[in-house]
């Protein structure tokens, strides 16, 4: 427990499980108060149920489609009125293929979910985030940087996630409200368990330090963009990856 973000008030979406569920614990126990949005309505108040099981109570669930720009405006405008200064922009989707197989709906879903959610995200954060300024962390992806085969509507999604922080973060600067980039590497969630077991062991291999990341590990990285230890840092993109493709 800490007070990194205490009387501040955050929104994470596609906070109902995994790296989302860990950035909404992270920010509650340095003192947020937490609007945890996700598709799934009936897990995030599940989700919500945990925290407060755990003493987190500060945390608020809420259903939201981050592709829909109406459902996105108005979980901003409900943030507003508890003064929102941070937002994660965290939802995803996964549709592993080959190119050569992979329908038109398979590229355009990670689209939809992962650039125009993000983009709507920052859209809305930036317009109620109030004038003491605020934080902006968007969830791309160490293959958004590499390119994974199998992958390239995700590795195209999460590539433009670098363009978007970085063009927001001008944008948004003269505001005071910072945009910043996580690219977590493989990490324990259930995205992850979609892979074969031998394709998570080839992964593997890849990363220096040899071990697949705990969701807490991009949480920690989350606090730390999201609260005044990074006051001077903006545009800039964060491997937690153990150093896998750095
Ligand atoms: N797990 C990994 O190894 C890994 C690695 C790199 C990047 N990431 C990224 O981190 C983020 C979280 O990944 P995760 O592993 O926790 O995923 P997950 O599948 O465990 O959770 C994703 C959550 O997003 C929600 N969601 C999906 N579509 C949504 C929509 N349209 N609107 C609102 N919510 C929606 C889901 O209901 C789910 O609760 C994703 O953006 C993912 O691409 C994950």
């Amino acid at each position: 427990m800490g007070e990194l973000l205490s009387g501040r008030t955050a929104v994470v979406t596609g906070a109902a499980r995994g790296l989302g569920f860990a950035m909404a614990r992270g920010f509650l126990q340095q003192g947020a108060r937490v609007f945890l949005a996700d598709l799934d309505k009936d897990a995030v108040d599940a989700a919500v149920e945990q925290l407060a099981g755990q003493g987190l109570t500060a945390a608020v669930a809420t259903a939201c489609d981050v592709t829909d720009e109406l459902s996105v405006a108005a979980l901003a405008e409900q943030a507003a009125r508890e003064g929102l200064s941070v937002w994660v922009n965290n939802a995803g989707i996964l549709r592993n293929g080959e190119m050569a197989t992979m329908p038109l709906a398979g590229f355009r879903a990670l689209i939809d979910v992962h650039v125009q959610g993000s983009w709507l995200g920052c859209k809305y954060a930036g317009i109620h985030i109030g004038p003491g300024g605020g934080s902006i962390v968007n969830i791309s992806s160490i293959g958004g940087k590499a390119g994974l085969a199998g992958q390239t509507n995700y590795s195209t999604a999460k590539a433009a996630i670098l363009g978007l922080t970085k063009a927001a973060a001008k944008e948004l600067a003269p505001r005071d409200i910072r945009v910043n980039t996580i690219l977590p590497g493989i990490m324990r969630t259930a995205m992850a368990e979609q892979l074969a077991p031998e394709d998570l062991a080839a992964r593997l291999t890849d990363v220096p330090l040899g071990r697949i990341g705990e969701p807490h590990e991009i949480a920690d990285a989350a606090v730390f963009l999201a609260s005044d230890m990074s006051t001077f840092v903006t545009g800039a993109a964060l491997e937690v990856s153990g150093g896998r493709f750095m």
